[in-house]
C-alpha cells in the first residue's frame, strides 16, 4: 500500500509518519510505503523525518503544482492531508499564502485524487473552523463560522473536500481536532514558544487578559484518531478529535512558569490578538462511538515531557527560532 502524506516535513505529519514507520520493521513487506510531499516553508524542516529509512520517500515540492500531484497521486492507494499554512497570526498580517495553500493546494490535491479514484482521502482540518464555542461543545453538525482568515481557509477546504463527496463520489474522510501539542511542534505556537523563551530567559508574551481557552489534545493521541479514521472511518463523513483539557492561557502560562522554574515576573502582557476566538470546545462522542477513539495521555504528564523534549533539543529548535526570530519577544 501506498500512502501519499502532504505537510510531513511539520508538527502533525511528521509524528504521524514516524508512528506508521514504527509499527513494523523497515522492510515489512506487509507495511505502508510512504511518500512525504513538503514544501519546506518556514514550518517545515526534514530534521522531522527518518530520511533514509525504507519506507519513506521524501518529495520536495508545492501541493498546488498539478503536474507533480498528479504524478504522485498516479502512485498513491491513500491521502493523508496535513499541508497548511497553520498560523493564525500569520493570517491575520497576510492572507495570501493560507488562501493559495489552504484552499487552492487542497482543490489540486482533490482533483488528482478524483482522477485516479484515491480513496480514502483524509483531510486534516480544525476546531477553529467551528469559532468560537461560548458554551457546550461543538458536534460536527455544529454551524462553520471560521474567525481568522486562517480559520475560514481551512473551512473553505474541509467544505471543498466533503463537496468532492457529495459531487463525486470520492472517499473523502475529515477530521477536526482541538490544540496539539508535544514535540517537533514549531516555536512559534504558544506552548513550545512560551517554553523556549522561558529556557532562554526570555518573557512570555501572554496575549489580553489570558482568559482564552484551548482543549489541548497530545499529538501523538491525535495522530492515533486520524489512523482510526483512515481506517475505519466513513466516506463523507467529519470525525472532531478532541483532547479533553481545557485551560485558560493564564493557567496554562503558570503550569508552564512552574515547568521551567520561572517566576511571574516572565509574564509581559500584550495586546490581544484581533477576533481572538475565546474558547474551543468539541463533543467527540462520534470518534468514541464509531472508533473506539479516545485520548490517552495525561495533560500533566505530557506537558512535562514536552518541556523536557525542549530542553534536551536545541539543536532541534534553536535553528527554527532563527528562523522567526524578530516577530516575538
Ligand atoms: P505545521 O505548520 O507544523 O506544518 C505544516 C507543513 O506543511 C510544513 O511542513 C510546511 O512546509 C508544509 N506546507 C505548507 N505549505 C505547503 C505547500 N503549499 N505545499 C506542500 N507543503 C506545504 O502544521 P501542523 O501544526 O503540523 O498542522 C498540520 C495540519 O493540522 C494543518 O492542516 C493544520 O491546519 C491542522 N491542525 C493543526 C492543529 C495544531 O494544533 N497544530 C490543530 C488542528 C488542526
Ligand atoms: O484549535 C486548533 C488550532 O490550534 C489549529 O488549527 C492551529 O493550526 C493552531 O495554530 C492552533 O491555533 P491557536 O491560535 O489556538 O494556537 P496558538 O498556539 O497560536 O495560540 C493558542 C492560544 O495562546 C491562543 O488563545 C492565543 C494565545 N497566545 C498565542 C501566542 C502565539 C498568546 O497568548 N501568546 C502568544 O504569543
Amino acid at each position: 500500500m501506498n500512502l501519499l502524506v502532504t505537510g510531513a516535513a511539520g508538527f502533525i505529519g511528521s509524528t504521524y509518519v514516524r508512528t506508521l514507520l514504527a509499527r513494523h520493521a523497515p522492510h515489512a513487506p506487509e507495511a505502508p510505503r510512504i511518500t512525504v510531499l513538503d514544501k519546506l516553508t518556514y514550518a517545515g524542516t526534514l530534521d522531522n523525518l527518518e530520511l533514509g529509512h525504507p519506507r519513506l520517500e521524501f518529495v520536495h515540492g508545492d501541493i498546488r503544482d498539478a503536474e507533480l500531484v498528479d504524478k504522485l497521486m498516479a502512485a498513491a492507494d491513500q491521502v493523508v492531508h496535513f499541508a497548511a499554512e497553520s498560523h493564525v497570526d500569520r493570517s491575520i498580517t497576510g492572507a495570501g499564502d493560507f488562501v493559495l495553500t489552504n484552499v487552492v493546494g487542497t482543490q489540486t490535491l482533490l482533483d488528482a485524487a478524483l482522477r485516479y479514484r484515491v480513496a480514502p482521502f483524509v483531510h486534516i482540518s480544525t476546531d477553529e473552523v467551528y469559532g468560537s464555542v461560548e458554551s457546550g461543545s461543538a458536534t460536527e453538525e455544529h454551524p462553520l463560522r471560521p474567525s481568522s482568515p486562517y480559520s475560514a481557509s481551512k473551512a473553505s477546504a474541509d467544505l471543498l473536500a466533503l463537496a468532492y463527496h457529495r459531487t463525486h463520489g470520492l472517499d473523502v474522510r475529515v477530521t477536526r481536532c482541538s490544540n496539539n501539542y508535544g514535540p517537533h511542534q514549531f516555536p512559534e505556537k504558544v506552548i513550545p514558544l512560551f517554553i523556549t523563551n522561558l529556557l532562554d530567559g526570555r518573557q512570555v508574551p501572554l496575549y489580553g487578559e489570558g482568559l482564552n481557552v484551548r482543549d489541548w489534545l497530545h499529538v501523538d493521541d491525535h495522530c492515533h484518531g486520524v489512523d482510526l479514521v483512515r481506517t475505519h472511518g466513513r466516506p463523507g463523513e467529519v470525525y472532531n478529535i478532541g483532547g479533553g483539557t481545557e485551560l485558560s492561557n493564564r493557567d496554562l502560562t503558570a503550569l508552564l512558569l512552574k515547568a521551567c522554574g520561572a517566576g511571574r515576573d516572565r509574564v509581559r502582557h500584550v495586546e490581544d490578538r484581533k477576533g481572538h476566538d475565546l474558547r474551543y470546545c468539541l463533543d467527540w462522542s462520534k470518534a468514541r462511538t464509531e472508533l473506539g477513539y479516545r485520548p490517552r495521555h495525561d495533560f500533566t504528564a505530557g506537558l512535562a515531557a514536552t518541556v523536557a523534549w525542549y530542553r534536551e533539543h536545541r539543536d532541534w529548535w534553536e535553528p527554527l527560532r532563527r528562523r522567526v526570530d524578530g516577530g516575538h519577544g
